[in-house]
């Protein structure tokens, strides 16, 4: 006879955007995961909360609920550190929203509280399993294009102009700890290599307290610079703008992507170090040898490596690690090494100086 699994019982604290998508996701859609119960401060949330499942308006009430064994925080940001304080107290099982604190020693605080409960911790960083990404991923896994120079990971807006708390640097507004957690966590998770120096370009373009720009230069050890660009207000019409873009150049060739749903190829040339004097080509701005379009049969192009990954796995692998069946998929240690990424990241920002980093 298999052994009994431990069923997760959740209540969602801050029933807003994200808490909304975690009930559609979970709404009797993953084995073993129920959703038990809600809360928010804004009863305008509390309105769609479907039949069965208790409402609350705090957050100490709902942790009485002897029915919930697992919270996720999906309040704003400058709340997560009291609220995971508040479940440890209750001795719930956390999955925290991203950014799990607004700073390293504040994360520290948080696990300390956790350590002391003896509770399971994660964070809800589940951009590790978008399918761009993981296609980027399986690109680089399989060592599709050589020896990886630059991987290049963009994500343009055009609605520069954010809202809520959102706008509030002490709130934990801005697009750095917004998608910027998901960019650095996914390249960390791609490049398994120490990351030596940091540069950044933070910018506050069109919002006034909070940064909608960003350019990161992440130098690592292995010689891949990573790149994350992020601008919210990247007026185009474009087909597939406003989504996320990947280049990932190597010394055999390179790969490209657009879209949440990858579209690219892996491109590599038959005459790669063949000593053949480029043609000339005439363009609008005069003539040029090693920028013109390709001579016909040069670039031969395959199909990308598509990974079909999606959200629902970070819940799955939630309920297979609470049981000790699998690991955590993310896990505090890499939590915490994002967020003293975040840290170089700000100060770089502020500085214009590049930070040494591992
Ligand atoms: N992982 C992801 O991809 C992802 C995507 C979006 C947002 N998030 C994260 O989710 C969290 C929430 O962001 P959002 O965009 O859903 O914000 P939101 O404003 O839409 O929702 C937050 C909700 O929390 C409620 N709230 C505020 N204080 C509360 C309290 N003391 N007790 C109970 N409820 C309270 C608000 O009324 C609101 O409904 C943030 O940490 C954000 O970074 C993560």
């Amino acid at each position: 006879m298999g052994k009994t699994l431990k069923e997760v019982k959740l209540g969602i604290i801050g029933f807003g955007f994200m808490g909304h998508e975690h009930m559609n996701m979970l709404a009797s859609k993953v084995p073993g995961i129920c959703v038990k119960a809600v809360c928010d401060t804004n009863e305008n949330q509390l309105k769609d909360v479907p039949e069965g499942v208790h409402v609350y308006s705090d957050a100490d009430d709902l942790l009485k609920d002897t029915e919930v064994n697992t919270v996720i925080i999906s309040v704003p940001n400058r709340l997560h550190p009291e609220m995971v304080k508040k479940a440890c107290d209750a001795g719930k099982d956390i999955i925290c929203e991203k950014p799990a604190a607004l700073s390293v020693a504040l994360f520290d605080e948080m696990m300390e509280e956790v350590k002391k409960a003896g509770i399971h911790f994660t964070v809800h960083q589940q951009r590790r399993l978008d399918p761009d990404f993981r296609t980027a991923k399986n690109v680089y896994d399989q060592n599709l294009v050589g020896k990886v120079y630059t991987v290049q990971s963009t994500l343009y807006g055009i609605n520069g102009n954010m809202h809520d708390w959102h706008v509030y640097k002490s709130e934990g507004g801005g697009m750095l700890y917004d998608w910027g957690v998901h960019l650095l966590d996914q390249l960390l998770f791609m490049i398994k290599s120490p990351v030596k120096t940091v540069y950044a370009d933070v910018r506050n373009v069109i919002n006034k307290e909070v940064d909608d720009y960003f350019k990161i230069e992440l130098y690592f050890e292995n010689g891949v610079v990573g790149e994350a660009e992020l601008g919210t207000y990247f007026l185009a019409d474009r087909p597939k703008w406003f989504e996320r873009h990947w280049f990932i150049g190597g010394d055999k060739g390179s790969a490209y992507s657009d879209g949440f749903d990858p579209e690219g190829k892996v491109a590599r040339t038959t005459r790669l170090l063949t000593n053949v004097p480029g043609t000339i080509t005439m363009s609008a701005s005069g003539p040029t040898r090693s920028f013109g379009p390709p001579q016909p049969g040069v670039l031969v192009t395959e199909e990308l490596p598509k990974a079909s990954t999606e959200h629902k796995m970070f819940w799955e692998n939630y309920y297979k690690a609470v049981n000790g069946e699998e690991e955590f998929l993310v896990r505090p240690e890499e939590v915490r090494r994002v967020l003293c990424l975040m840290d170089a990241v700000r100060k770089s920002g502020e500085t214009h100086q590049t930070v040494d980093f591992e």
